[in-house]
């Protein structure tokens, strides 16, 4: 897909299609007006008769239009010129461009955003349309030998142009390009997702980490295999890993975008490539969707190739452990005791807490950058989906500054998060009377007594953990990876 900035006038556009905005209860916007004049008002007769009423993410095709220079007219409704915002105009474009990957039309030229919307500029329309494009447009088709029926076919669409005066045409450029780097991320980040296990290995990670950084002179990855976290004292993480035929891997990425003397942003993304629960297995019905449970590596490898894409000023390390968690005859007991990479002891009674136990190794590890703030991002509890849904991710941490950015980023992406209570009262369901810790804290506040026990490996450093356990995927009919939260931590990395 091209995309372009576009300048002149709707009637005059050469595109195969045009897509025009109307209000619901009017006003005509100045783009659809001016076409409408050329047209000898049948946009307006439409809107006058009912055909088309306006209304948020409603579309109409009209074919030609007579007096316009394109074949195809989508009228596409904003609702209420006085109710329109962000979240109205993301879904009026997302319903224009999934109504536009239903036509032929090859390139297309969009006016929505010409209209001023509450809560956006130039620069934001055009990254939620070169975003939107990328969502409507995915198709994880690579395993399927031939496309069943006509959801499975990649759409037509060749080029999209963004209308723009002259006085938006630069931040009209910058939200494209911005979008651009944005959109691919998120298409990775659900590639990797939607991979089954038997696909998407530790292995196969590596290699993904390794084609992001191919030919960036700022982008550098180390892999580190199992030896050495056995030298670097991992016995956390390597407990999870040791029921598992896959070797595990530990990936480190390493963007350089400032002096050397700046304190990176570390991102640490779970990467359980399948998680069976291991020796507390779990129950069959939905078990497929554990191979969602290394979204937050796909993630971190997504935002890194965001970051690189975007040449962003600052210098940031993805961190991603990844391995299997199986049960077999060499797997981790319940009650078994390992010794993390912080010295800090864990008993183990339930193998299925496996995120926090690879998680805790990797966030020690993490503290050798001295960071300046360190994030670790996870699908961590079934908890979470219970108490936020799949509308926002959990968001725990030990420094409120961090935590305000990163509820803010996630607003302003519309990828929000949501922030839960951290502190000492949730650390006593972790006490163990033969170890440091234990890796369960019971029923009570899931979410946030894994967060407690992640809380003990990052000292004092600024420190946020995102339980993306609800948002990484889609379940039931429109099953598949959401790209989540790529947007969220895109933001974040760009508001820094
Ligand atoms: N990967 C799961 C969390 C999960 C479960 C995400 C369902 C999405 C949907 C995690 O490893 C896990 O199994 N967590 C346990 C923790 C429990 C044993 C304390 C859970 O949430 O049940
Ligand atoms: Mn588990
Ligand atoms: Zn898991």
């Amino acid at each position: 897909m091209r995309f372009q900035v576009k300048a002149g006038a709707a009637s005059r556009q050469r595109a195969d299609c045009i897509i025009l905005p109307v209000y619901a209860g009017g006003p005509l916007p100045a783009a659809t007006r001016e076409a409408d004049r050329a047209a000898h008002g049948l946009l307006r007769a439409l809107l006058r008769h009912g055909d088309v009423r306006g209304e948020a993410g409603e579309t109409l095709l009209l074919p030609k239009v007579p007096g316009l220079a394109c074949p195809r007219v989508l009228l596409v409704g904003l609702g209420a010129r006085e109710k329109c915002d962000r979240k109205v105009f993301r879904k009026a474009m997302r319903a224009a461009l999934g109504a536009v990957t239903r036509t032929a039309a090859a390139d297309v030229v969009s006016y929505l955003g010409t209209e001023a919307v509450r809560g956006t500029d130039a620069y934001r329309r055009a990254r939620i349309a070169v975003e939107a494009w990328h969502d409507v447009a995915y198709r994880f088709t690579t395993l399927k030998t031939r496309a069943s029926n006509s959801q499975n076919k990649a759409p037509r669409q060749r080029a999209l142009g963004l209308a723009a005066d002259a006085a938006d045409a630069a931040a009209t450029r910058r939200g494209l390009a911005h979008g651009q780097a944005i959109g691919a991320a998120m298409t990775l980040a659900r590639d990797l997702g939607n991979l089954p296990a038997n696909i998407c290995t530790p292995s196969y990670l590596v290699r993904q980490a390794r084609e992001v950084a191919r030919g960036n002179a700022r982008l550098g990855v180390t892999v580190l295999d199992e030896a050495r976290m056995r030298r670097l004292k991992m016995g956390s993480l390597l407990s999870v890993t040791a029921g598992s035929d896959e070797p595990a891997r530990f990936i480190v990425m390493n963007y350089r975008g400032a002096a050397r003397s700046k304190a990176p942003v570390v991102l640490v993304g779970k990467g359980i490539t399948f998680d069976t629960g291991g020796i507390s297995l779990k129950p069959g019905p939905q078990m497929d969707e554990m191979k969602y449970d290394m979204s937050g590596a796909g993630t971190v490898i997504a935002v890194l190739q965001a970051v690189a894409a975007l040449r962003l000023p600052l210098n940031v390390v993805g961190l991603v452990p990844t391995c299997e968690n199986m049960p077999g005859g060499s797997a981790t007991r319940p009650g078994d005791i390992v010794r993390s990479m912080s010295g800090q002891t864990i008993e183990i009674l339930n193998t299925d807490a496996e995120g926090r136990l690879i998680l805790c190794d990797a966030l020690s590890y993490g503290l050798r950058y001295r960071p300046a703030a360190m994030i670790d991002i996870a699908t961590l509890t079934g908890a979470c989906v219970v108490a936020l849904g799949k509308h926002r991710s959990g968001l725990m941490a030990n420094a409120d500054p961090l935590a305000e950015a990163l509820l803010a980023a996630g607003e302003a992406a519309d990828d929000p998060a949501w922030r839960l209570p951290l502190g000492e009262e949730y650390m006593e369901q972790l006490k163990s009377p033969f170890a440091d810790v234990a890796n369960i804290g019971g029923r009570e506040a899931g979410t946030i007594t894994a967060a407690a026990f992640l809380s003990r490996f990052v000292g004092t450093t600024p420190w946020a953990h995102l339980d993306i356990a609800g948002t990484a995927w889609n379940a039931g009919a429109s099953k598949g990876s959401t790209g989540r939260p790529v947007g969220l931590l895109v933001e974040y990395l760009l508001n820094r």
